[in-house]
């Protein structure tokens, strides 16, 4: 009896080393297919050994984390992790990295900061390759031409730093966080608190360099302007891989003011609101006033032991002036008064203190934080976007704020657009929120409770939110961010309904232009090998989906 069940157990183990044989076997054929045809692409051995990546490599997992921000997809099952990463070290390396990924017929997910919302950089449902492109981040900046050349691994950071290094009175038009990477948040628009001045990211860039599907290194002259229109917010990952972008710096003063100031509902906090979006979007170009609307316990001063908390809501002004605190004040108290700010909210500043403070660190910290590529402690997060075109009516607003108060967990972000934005025409690039937007939301829930239940939770407010929105924001089409990534909005199977999929989150990030995109994404990458769960599709499936109608239809009627 024991030598039987032995001889199973014995039976059994050999099955498994047999499986994990063929599992690894597998694993390292796609490792050495992809490293060969490297080697046809005249990348010298030495150098490929250092940065192509198996699941076998000790460091496969480390290389994998270090650039996801989101914590609901860094624990990621095996099978929607990247069959090889690899960590191009030169430019040249991404033409042959682009040619073989296709050679062996895997898809490419190309990563620059990993702050995709739904980490769409480094996961997939396909087998893939991660393009993960930190060691790309020079950084040249030319103060006498006021111009820079920044590779796609650069982080926002890195760049307000460089910047600030040779030049004080210097600046560029992006986001706030400073771990964001130039790569994603360029190509799909990138704004920051001098929107209303200088537009977006992508207003101010001047040229690029991209690898296209072909493998060839391409600027703005030989990529030819539709796709260099293109990857100015329509997503870089449609097109091909970004490798770099000029942009045009931008002045900033000498001495820029700041202020925070928190307002909750016992302080007519809705009033306030209610002003706030009849001046933000007119005010000054100068001046950017963020407001946040978050549900929180309300400080109650004479608290009755035992009694329950009760809840209300705070709206945080925080604001950029591109000036002196005085014309802040006498700007402020003439056109937002209700807002009541006092000359000791104001603080004076440097630009570069100015973005250590919007970034969340305090204020004893020095530029140099913004070289720190680790972000804060990583949280779960889901985000989605709204435009509102019409202030919305202060009874309304009350409700909204109840809502959110029994919802609990979803914070609102309002960013007001107008000035610059108005100026800007609808097709000038892809991103088409202008002229007509008084601000644009975001909607934020951030959580730290691991765990299917609290996951389900969290995104159910936060669409339950969205929903009741509704009647408040942009119609026919609802539009969208797309930078605040949202699979909500609709995906892409990337079957023969490619094209009618694309086109439902297509007209919400980039309303008519999404038309062109298809155009130019058909010429571009006419074979769709730059693809991924909200790429812009081709027009040839859709020809290709035409007919496959046509004959189901005449099969069917038969
Ligand atoms: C904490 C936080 C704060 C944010 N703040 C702001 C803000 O203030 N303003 C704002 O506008 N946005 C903001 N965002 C959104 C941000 O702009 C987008 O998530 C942006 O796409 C991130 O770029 P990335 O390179 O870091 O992301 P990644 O996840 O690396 O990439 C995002 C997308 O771009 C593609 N991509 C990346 N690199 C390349 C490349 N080199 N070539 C082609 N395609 C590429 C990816 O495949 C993916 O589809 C914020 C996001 C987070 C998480
Ligand atoms: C990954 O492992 C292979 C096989 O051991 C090795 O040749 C290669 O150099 C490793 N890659 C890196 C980037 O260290
Ligand atoms: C990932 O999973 C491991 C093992 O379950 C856990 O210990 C770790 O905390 C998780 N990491 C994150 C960031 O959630
Ligand atoms: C709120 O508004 C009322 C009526 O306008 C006013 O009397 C009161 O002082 C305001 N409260 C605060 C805290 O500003
Ligand atoms: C970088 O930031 C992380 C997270 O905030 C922190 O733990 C770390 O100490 C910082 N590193 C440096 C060199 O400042
Ligand atoms: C996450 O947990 C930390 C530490 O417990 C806490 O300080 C922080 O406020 C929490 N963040 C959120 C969004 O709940």
């Amino acid at each position: 009896m024991v030598t039987m069940a032995c001889s199973y157990l014995i039976l059994f183990l050999h099955f498994l080393l047999l499986l994990n044989f063929i599992f690894l076997s597998h694993a390292t054929s796609i490792y050495d297919s992809f490293v060969n045809c490297l080697t046809t692409k005249s990348i010298p051995q030495s150098e490929i050994s250092k940065i192509v990546y198996s699941p076998n490599n000790l460091s496969f997992n480390s290389i994998l984390q270090a650039y996801i921000r989101n914590r609901r997809f860094f624990n990621s099952s095996k099978t929607s992790k990247p069959a090889i990463i690899v960590t191009p070290t030169e430019e040249s390396h991404v033409a042959g990295i682009v040619l073989c990924t296709k050679e062996i017929k895997l898809q490419l997910k190309i990563r620059s900061g990993g702050h995709d919302f739904e980490g769409i950089s480094y996961i997939s449902d396909v087998p893939f390759i991660m393009l993960d492109m930190f060691n790309l981040r020079a950084i040249s900046i030319d103060v006498n031409d006021e111009t820079a050349w920044v590779q796609a691994g650069a982080t926002l950071g890195e760049l307000y730093y460089n910047i600030w290094m040779k030049s004080e009175v210097l600046g560029f038009p992006a986001g706030v966080c400073p771990t964001v990477g130039i790569g994603g948040h360029v190509s799909g628009g990138g704004y920051g608190n001098m929107l209303r001045k200088f537009g977006l990211s992508v207003d101010n860039v001047l040229d690029a360099r991209l690898v296209d599907v072909n493998g060839r290194i391409l600027d703005r002259k030989s990529m030819g302007e539709d796709v260099f229109w293109a990857i100015k917010g329509g997503g870089g990952a449609s097109f091909g891989v970004i490798l770099a972008f000029k942009i045009q710096l931008v002045q900033v003063p000498q001495t820029v003011t700041y202020f925070k100031v928190e307002r909750f509902l016992d302080q007519n906090a809705t009033d306030i609101v209610v002003q706030w979006q009849n001046v933000a979007s007119k005010i000054d170009n100068n001046l950017f006033i963020r407001l946040l609307i978050q549900p929180v316990t309300a400080k109650n001063k004479e608290k009755v032991e035992g009694a329950e908390d009760t809840k209300t809501i705070r709206a945080t002004f925080i604001a950029l002036f591109l000036g002196d605190s005085s014309t802040l004040m006498s700007l402020v108290s003439k056109e937002f008064p209700a807002l009541g700010l006092t000359k000791k909210d104001c603080f004076q500043m440097r630009w570069i203190d100015s973005i250590l403070l919007w970034a969340n660190f305090d204020n004893t910290a020095r530029p140099e934080a913004l070289l720190n590529r680790t972000g804060d402690s990583l949280l779960f997060l889901k985000r989605k976007s709204d435009y509102v075109l019409e202030p919305i009516p202060k009874d309304k607003l009350e409700s909204i704020f109840q809502k959110m108060i029994s919802l609990g967990k979803v914070g609102l972000v309002f960013n007001p657009y107008g000035g610059r934005m108005n100026e800007i025409p609808e097709d000038e690039t892809p991103f088409p929120h202008r002229a007509g937007i008084i601000f644009k939301i975001q909607y934020s829930a951030n959580w730290n409770e691991s765990g299917l239940v609290a996951e389900k939770d969290y995104l159910s407010q936060i669409r339950d939110l969205y929903s009741y929105m509704t009647p408040f924001v942009s119609k026919n089409p609802r539009q969208a961010y797309l930078n605040y990534r949202d699979l909500d909005i609709g995906t892409n199977d990337q079957g023969p309904h490619s094209l009618e999929e694309g086109r439902i989150y297509g007209i919400k990030y980039f309303k008519n232009n999404f038309n062109r995109l298809v155009k130019v994404k058909s010429m571009a990458d006419p074979q769709n090998f730059f693809k991924n769960e909200q790429s812009i599709p081709t027009q040839t499936h859709s020809i290709h989906a035409k007919w496959t109608r046509k004959y189901r239809r005449m099969f069917q009627s038969r």
